[in-house]
């Protein structure tokens, strides 16, 4: 299937983001593995890859969890203290940011701004955003899921 995108799309400019979109949707992630695949057919650098894969935040480099939450590290939020949130998240879930707990359960990722700035600073879990929260809400937002 992979391999049909990149067949499809090979020779229009402007190729590799959709080709990549396709990649994501296939194996809900692009891993290293799939990057090679993508680069050996395309004849793109694998660094110029990466570099895309890594830049957008709608790929991810592995599948998200059940439950993929992201905190805002934009300015708004970063000021009004982002980064204790995601500490908290991180003891709290045994979880690196850019990562995926061993069950599957949850995923984390700091985001760029989500155009919330009012709100900050900003937390979402899929489709759910909470809001001004502290560090000190993380364990009754984490309990919901
Ligand atoms: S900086 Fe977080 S929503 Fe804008």
């Amino acid at each position: 299937m992979l391999k049909k995108a990149i067949e499809d799309h090979k020779d229009l400019p402007g190729a590799l983001m959709p080709v990549l979109h396709e990649g994501q949707k296939i194996f809900g992630a692009l891993p290293i593995e799939v990057q090679k695949v993508v680069s050996e057919e395309m004849n793109i650098p694998m660094a110029e890859i990466y570099g895309v894969v890594t830049f957008y935040s709608q790929f991810s480099l592995e599948p998200n969890g059940d439950y993929h939450i992201g905190v805002c590290l934009g300015t708004a939020c970063y000021v009004k203290g982002a980064q204790p949130i995601i500490d908290a998240i991180e003891s709290s879930l045994d979880l690196a940011v850019g990562a995926t707990s061993a069950d599957g359960k949850f995923s984390l990722e700091a985001t760029r701004c989500i155009g919330a700035c009012g709100l900050a600073p900003v937390l979402t879990v899929n489709e759910d955003v909470y809001g001004r929260i502290s560090e000190k809400d993380v364990p009754d937002i984490l309990a919901k899921y």
